[in-house]
């Protein structure tokens, strides 16, 4: 690299500052800090540029479990000392069904795989402040940021900040900027294929300081709908409730959301339902969604860039984690072995665990969910197969081997 960063003249007769990188990361989300973490440790340089601002990026609340994979994904980027004295860790999840509670045993089933809930608010703080303390270079608040060049070998970053104009140039660009960011409506559409489910309801989720009414999750179905019992901390509730995509969220008052969870439990869970203020509210719409290929010439698509799915199972942040983990040591084998062995295959690898996740999640939403439409039939074989999942050692061994996530290809 023969400089950092200057100041060159553009052809419109303005100053743009230029900056040089190995890897050009958009987005600050937990896909883009990870990979500019792990590549940091082992001696690659990159640049993060993040639209939003970091009290914005680190005050969003989403899932909160992870799979043992992405917890030593986050203990080989050091980060994961908080996540092993704070972080809860699960040994199972419950069942509900029919006003009755089923136990699956992830320990038995998996010869001996826990997961850990851990906030992915909580993996973004400690990220940030690793990277704080290591130097990194992270641009939040950067305006009309685009992607180009990546058909070629010197890729470009371009966005503004406080009213100046920068561009990065990289080897690599890493489109780590969500569902809705900029790198994967770069493409042309001749050059990518979508596929996408859109569910028939969403989650209300809140979250409020009542201690949660069992040790582990509970997925509950019944007649009235989906609810979910989770939790951040021994005194902090996180739960959901599915209701329709349309809904309006000042329909909800604090009271008929605790009645609403209190009918979709068991007598025994909901007896110990205690109601609290809420802390948030909010609707999240449910989709499955993936783009193929995940890479273009010298971009790559990483994390909820190039797939969704609904939260039911709570794939997202650890699909995100598997498709860092796969990049960051493609790029260690480019650089450090001049092998482009792992570069040429990352989409192939990453999509084979991607549709598997894709796969759990949609059979995970349909078996829990009341689907409007369905009919007293379909009700009867989705009862069926809660019954078969709960009390068959191949239904429990399936869903537990899904939930605590499935070995890694490469
Ligand atoms: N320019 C720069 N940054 C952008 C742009 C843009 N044009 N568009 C979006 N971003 C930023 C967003 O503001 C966000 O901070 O990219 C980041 C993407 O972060 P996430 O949406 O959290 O996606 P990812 O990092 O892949 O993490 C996946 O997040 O959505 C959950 O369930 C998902 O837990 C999973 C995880
Ligand atoms: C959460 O705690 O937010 C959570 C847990 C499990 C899920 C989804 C969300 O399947």
């Amino acid at each position: 690299m023969l400089f950092r960063s200057k100041l060159i003249p553009t052809p419109n007769g303005t100053q743009a500052m230029i900056h040089k990188t190995q890897i050009g990361i958009v987005g600050a989300g937990p896909s883009g800090l990870l990979l500019s973490r792990l590549l940091a440790l082992q001696g690659i340089d990159s640049i993060v540029v993040e639209r939003q601002s970091r009290a914005y990026v680190e005050g969003r609340i989403r899932a909160g479990v992870l799979e043992q994979g992405t917890m030593d994904l986050l203990d080989e980027a050091q980060v994961g000392e908080r996540m092993h004295t704070e972080g809860l860790l699960h040994v199972g999840v419950d069942l509900c069904f029919n006003g009755k509670r089923h136990a699956i045993d992830f320990v038995d089933l998996t010869g001996g795989k826990t997961v850990m809930v851990y906030g992915q608010t909580e993996v973004t703080k400690d990220l940030n402040n690793a990277l704080d303390a290591a130097g990194a270079q992270i641009v939040y608040e950067a305006e009309a940021v685009t992607v180009d060049g990546f058909d070629s070998d010197q890729p470009f970053i371009r966005y503004r900040k406080d009213g100046e104009a920068h561009e990065i140039q990289c080897d690599y660009i890493a489109g780590c900027d969500g569902f809705h960011g900029v790198s994967r409506r770069s493409i042309p559409a001749e050059r990518i294929q979508l596929f996408e489910r859109v569910y028939p309801f969403a989650w209300l989720g809140i979250l409020a300081e009542t201690p949660p009414v069992s040790d582990e999750l509970i997925y509950a179905n019944s007649d009235r709908g989906f609810a979910l019992f989770s939790m951040r901390s021994k005194t902090l509730s996180r739960l959901y409730i599915q209701c329709a995509p349309d809904e309006e969220i000042d329909e909800w008052s604090d009271e008929r959301i605790w009645e609403e969870l209190a009918h979709r439990l068991d007598e025994e869970g909901a007896n110990k339902l205690t109601p609290a203020p809420l802390l948030e509210k909010s609707i999240t719409p449910m989709r499955s969604f993936v783009a193929e290929p995940m890479r273009f010439g010298n971009m790559f698509l990483v994390g909820d860039a190039a797939h969704i799915v609904p939260p039911t199972g709570a794939k997202g942040l650890n699909l995100a984690a598997a498709d860092v983990r796969y990049l960051s040591r493609a790029l260690v084998d480019h650089y450090k072995k001049a092998d482009d062995g792992r570069l040429d295959r990352y989409s192939d690898t990453c999509l084979r665990r991607i549709w598997k996740a894709q796969r759990f999640s949609w059979w995970l939403t349909t078996l829990m969910h009341r689907f409007p439409e369905a009919s007293p039939f379909e009700r009867r074989t989705q009862l069926a197969e809660l019954d078969f999942v709960t009390s068959t050692e191949t239904g429990a061994r399936s869903l537990a081997e899904n939930y605590v996530g499935l070995p890694f290809d490469d």
